[in-house]
């Protein structure tokens, strides 16, 4: 067992090599009982591991969750925290600095719905989350274990928007923070994760380079909290807050079918556990839905396993505008499959100009400025319907994750000023836009 205290501790307390790791506070995670492993279901105590020391299968969170009521929640504060109890984060957790992200918009999305052909469709818009992204979803939690653990450093291999949220929580938790990402990686990107921070560190490669290198540094140095690597099971967990939101959005049922775009796939694998959480404690009615992953096609070995009808993912080298979505190992693209298939779902892929196609569709039918992740789920979904995998007559939901001023340059050779004139009124007149 692991050792427990009743005492707080703060988070520049430093491992003492010598004493070996200082004692998790009671309650450090809540209601998590232990960390399971989804392979082989063997369970150990709660801890910064991640595989499975049995079969080194992944690690995800187990709880004993207490009774709770729609109304309990609805009583919370406007952010994620309003979930803490079926979080793996401490009571305390609002006590502590972090961007206090989640509870964005869901939108009836009448204007996107009508030009698909879809009768009942919303838009969850993460775009206004703290970072604009929904990263900052998983870093709160993440970074409350790193709090719990007495990390000495807040780090991640990112494709982006990871990097920009773990940047911007740890310099407000006063955590020393080093983030790395792909060299090639957007500038605006770039600019977003170094303005909070001294540490980027842009690695001549490809995101699962980054990853590779990340996972060495992990077992390397002690004190480092890697959020999508040794503080993987804790980190995406927040990525369940999505579908509670969308849930408790929509007057506390699920919808028929959701629609969410897939890079390591744990967000899509997450929802999905929020959706049976929320069945499980009573929260919503039992109901069937589907879930829908989204690809770019110059990086999509879950959608080709999909329609290839295997049960492995085949790494694949990124060749896409859509960057946040290029990791060509998935972590989660097994589980994935298995979500996917078992809800009667599909996952799809769409070409860069259909990822163009599809920023612009969403911001001209509803005034939503996504960037190239959100692109590619808007593409997806005209393709699923256009192919008649989703249902258009059914309640559907499509995640919108990340924001367009990110990745500029995907649209800006499309769109621009109509036309340059001189400050008159006849210039204007002459144009033909009166
Ligand atoms: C904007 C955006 N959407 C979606 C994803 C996919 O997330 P996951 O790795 O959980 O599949 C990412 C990942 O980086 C992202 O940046
Ligand atoms: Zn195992």
């Amino acid at each position: 067992m692991t050792a427990v205290t009743s005492q707080a501790q703060t988070v520049d307390q430093t491992i003492d090599q010598a004493a070996g790791p200082p004692a998790l506070r009671e309650g450090a995670f809540g209601h998590a009982t232990a960390l399971s492993c989804r392979e082989c279901g063997h369970r150990i105590d709660l801890g910064p591991h991640y595989a499975c020391p049995e079969c080194f299968g992944p690690l995800e969170i187990a709880y004993d969750f207490p009774a709770v009521t729609a109304r309990e929640i609805e009583a919370g504060p406007p952010n994620m925290w309003r979930y803490k109890a079926l979080l793996p984060v401490p009571e305390d957790i609002e006590e502590s600095p972090n961007t206090e992200p989640g509870f964005t918009r869901l939108l009836k999305a009448n204007n996107l719905g009508r030009e698909l052909g879809i009768d009942n469709l919303w838009v969850k818009d993460d775009s206004t989350n703290p970072t604009n992204s929904f990263k900052d979803r998983v870093v709160a939690c993440a970074l409350s274990a790193a709090r719990e653990f007495h990390s000495k450093v807040f780090a991640c291999p990112s494709t982006g928007n990871l990097a920009n949220a773990v940047a911007a929580a740890g310099a407000r938790a006063g955590i020393k923070t080093v983030v790395f990402i792909p060299a090639d990686l957007e500038r605006p990107k770039q600019v977003n994760s170094a303005v909070y921070t001294d540490s980027l560190v842009a690695v001549n490669g490809n995101y699962d380079d980054v990853n590779r290198l990340a996972s060495e540094i992990a077992g390397e140095e002690d004190g480092w909290a890697f959020v999508n690597v040794n503080v993987r099971p804790y980190y995406a967990e927040g990525s369940k807050t999505l579908g509670f939101e969308i849930a408790e959005q929509l007057g506390w049922r699920l919808p028929d079918q959701v629609v969410i775009p897939v890079a390591s796939g744990a967000q899509l694998t997450k929802v999905d556990k929020a959706f049976r959480e929320l069945i499980e404690l009573g929260l919503v009615e039992e109901k069937p839905y589907r879930v829908y992953g989204a690809q770019a096609t110059g990086c999509s070995p879950v959608a080709t396993a999909f329609k290839d009808g295997q049960q492995v993912v085949r790494p694949v080298r990124p060749d896409t505008i859509a960057k946040s979505l290029a990791i060509g190992n998935p972590a989660d693209g097994v589980y994935v499959l298995d979500i996917c298939r078992r809800t009667g779902g599909a996952v799809e892929d769409v070409s860069d100009d259909q990822v163009r196609e599809g920023i612009l569709l969403l911001a001209r039918t509803e005034g939503i400025f996504t960037e190239t992740a959100g692109g590619t789920t808007v593409g997806v979904l005209k393709k699923l319907v256009d192919t008649g995998q989703l249902d258009p007559t059914l309640e559907t939901v499509v995640i919108n994750t990340g924001m367009g001023l990110k990745t500029l340059d995907a649209v800006a050779d499309q769109v621009g000023a109509a036309v340059t004139i001189d400050p008159s009124y006849g210039a204007f007149v002459a144009t033909g836009l009166a």
